[in-house]
């Protein structure tokens, strides 16, 4: 007779035990909630595709960060949305801007929250690309690289100035991270941490925020600096040159099509691995939530806890909310 040894099912039997062996944990710290701050005050323009997130001036902006942080969430990451666009995208190193005056206001009242700075012109640029155009020599039009990473430090510097404590560029401009890394230590900020958006995807996935944050590309895409959504090896070759440049954390974007990335990343490096659980992965859930299809605060849950499975040290999410009070 043979018995049955191998009897998985006797780690299951009830939740004490369950919990015993739970191999990944989802915690509110870490998540990272954004929050989209626009100029004046007591403003409130609701995002349509993604409902429960709205545009905030800084005084409901502040309120807001203190609701969270209730909850439990200790990390921001900002977003502005200027009153005028250039071609430039100056509105982004203006340190009376939307972003800056927000950043001061909530580390005033919540002194401990973390406080990431996104960094990038496309919601500051009247064409929408994340940074400035030049013409090459065949006519075509296109980002300059190195035009755009002189603005990209200089509005490093600007946020750090107004409290930020991490600097996350999410660009895609090439040496980039060593160029803000420089701009930081030679004016005092050697403190402040850079989180490299380093594995960004030219993504569909994007579609509500570029409503959110109004920076659609008013031509041509994003397909020149983002990334392949085909390409891994690409990937590596990213998060190791922004490693040497000086990276803290490096973030792979989006997070749930591309969980195979997160994982690969994981095991290549030692510094914590962040994933930005985007705009169009949550208009999903909360649509089919909305019309009864899914179970919000459960499919929630198994997604984040995807990513973390994944590898994910750090989570960027708007489903914080949602989710916090369930943790
Ligand atoms: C660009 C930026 C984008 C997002 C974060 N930073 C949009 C883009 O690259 O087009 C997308 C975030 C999301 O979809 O939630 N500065």
């Amino acid at each position: 007779m043979t018995f049955p040894v191998h009897r998985p099912r006797r780690l299951r039997r009830n939740a004490a035990i369950r919990a015993m062996v739970r191999e990944t944990t989802l915690r509110p710290e870490q998540l990272v909630s954004p929050l989209f701050v626009t100029p004046g005050e007591n403003r409130k323009k609701p995002i349509g595709s993604m409902p429960g997130h709205a545009q905030l001036s800084v005084d409901l902006a502040l309120a807001e960060a203190k609701s969270l942080w209730a909850l439990g969430i200790r990390s921001f990451l900002f977003f502005g949305l200027p009153d005028r666009k250039d071609d430039e995208g100056s509105g982004a190193w203006d340190p009376t801007g939307p972003v800056p005056t927000a950043m001061r206001a909530i580390k005033d009242a919540l002194p401990d929250a973390v406080l990431m700075a996104d960094v990038c012109v496309d919601e500051y640029t009247a064409h929408g690309h994340c940074g400035v155009l030049r013409t090459r020599r065949d006519g075509s039009v296109d980002v300059d690289n190195d035009a755009t990473v002189e603005r990209l430090a200089r509005i490093s510097l600007v946020y750090a100035e107004a409290g930020a404590d991490v600097i996350a560029p999410s660009d895609m401009m090439d040496d980039r991270i060593g160029a803000i890394r420089r701009a930081l230590d030679g004016n005092g900020h050697d403190e402040v941490i850079v989180m490299s958006y380093a594995v960004k995807y030219a993504s569909a996935f994007y579609g509500p925020f570029r409503e959110a944050a109004d920076c659609a590309p008013k031509f041509g895409d994003r397909a020149s600096y983002q990334m392949d959504p085909a390409n891994t090896r690409e990937a590596m070759r990213e998060v190791a040159l922004d490693l040497e440049e000086g990276a803290d954390i490096v973030m792979v974007k989006p997070a749930l099509a591309y969980l195979d990335v997160i994982s690969r990343v994981k095991e290549a490096v030692s510094v914590p691995v962040a994933a930005y659980n985007v705009s169009g992965e949550y208009a999903m859930l909360h649509a089919a939530a909305a019309n009864g299809w899914l179970d919000l605060t459960r499919v929630v849950k198994e997604t984040l806890l995807s990513i973390r499975r994944a590898g994910a040290d750090i989570i960027i999410t708007y489903h914080a909310r949602d989710i916090a009070e369930h943790l």
